[in-house]
């Protein structure tokens, strides 16, 4: 899978996301990641990209052609909006605190694409005319403010990108899966068998699967209801973990 990031910061994307599974993945050629410079496409010698906002007001906008060009450029595509060829346009995603809150479902639908190009905005915004000419997805990676597109452009890529055929090692989908089954995952230990006066749980020393199985899915059930209650309502638990489910909530709330 291709990922474009479009930025006016390249460097921070290709260092940020050369590392560790990802880096893994680029270096197998599985996925690759592609910085595009806007500032090469700013149309005076000073290389702005930016100007003051019509109507005034604090801080700079993005241009509208130096992005335009960058994605013609990209894509060859120069009328995005009266595509009328069968080709199907490559989605152009748009990181901003106004869009479609991220979450692992949109992880998995984007992965299912070839090729994805991300904008990355700066300053106060982007010129409005040219997102409703190129861009097809309104993301936000959360309810807070940013001080570009980049990190959550990295935050998605890393996200999708392990949702990619091929970009994890089977032990390493597992966990994922046993995550995506709308659970929070359970607690993880390793040596020194006690740390600080606190010992790793019995069972998980017993050798004995099934009993592991369990007790890993029932602090599954008691970190998801506590940190995130909210989630029970989607999950879909086995006879066993149902049962196990109605007698925690029956303790926490005899009525
Ligand atoms: N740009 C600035 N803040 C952002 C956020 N929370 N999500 C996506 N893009 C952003």
């Amino acid at each position: 899978m291709k990922f474009h990031v479009m930025t006016l910061f390249p460097e921070m994307v290709e260092q940020g996301l050369h590392t560790s599974i990802l880096g893994r993945a680029m270096d197998a050629g599985i996925i690759s990641v592609n910085t595009v410079n806007i500032r090469d496409y700013s149309e005076d010698k000073h290389r702005h990209v930016d100007d003051y906002p019509y109507g005034g007001g604090a801080g700079m906008v993005m241009a509208a052609e130096p992005i335009f060009k960058c994605y013609e450029a990209l894509t060859g595509v120069s009328s995005p909006k009266n595509a009328s060829s069968p080709v199907k346009r490559t989605r152009v995603v748009y990181l901003t605190p106004w869009g479609k809150v991220f979450n692992q479902e949109m992880a998995k639908d984007f992965a299912k694409e070839e090729e994805l190009i991300f904008l990355c905005g700066h300053y106060e915004g982007v010129d409005e005319r040219v997102l409703e000419e190129i861009v097809t997805d309104y993301v936000s990676i959360g309810d807070y403010v940013l001080s570009g597109g980049e990190l959550p452009s990295m935050v998605m890529i890393d996200a999708i990108a392990r949702m990619v055929p091929g970009v994890l090692t089977n032990e390493e989908s597992g966990e994922t899966e046993s995550f995506m089954n709308g659970l929070l995952e359970y607690p993880q230990y390793t040596r020194p068998e006690e740390w600080h006066g606190q010992k790793v749980p019995e069972v998980l020393l017993s050798g004995h699967h099934a009993k592991i199985a369990e007790w890993r899915m029932q602090r599954s059930i008691d970190r998801t209801v506590q940190y995130r209650p909210e989630l029970m309502d989607e999950v879909e638990l086995d006879k066993k973990s149902s049962k196990y489910y109605r007698e925690l909530k029956k303790q926490s709330d005899p009525e």
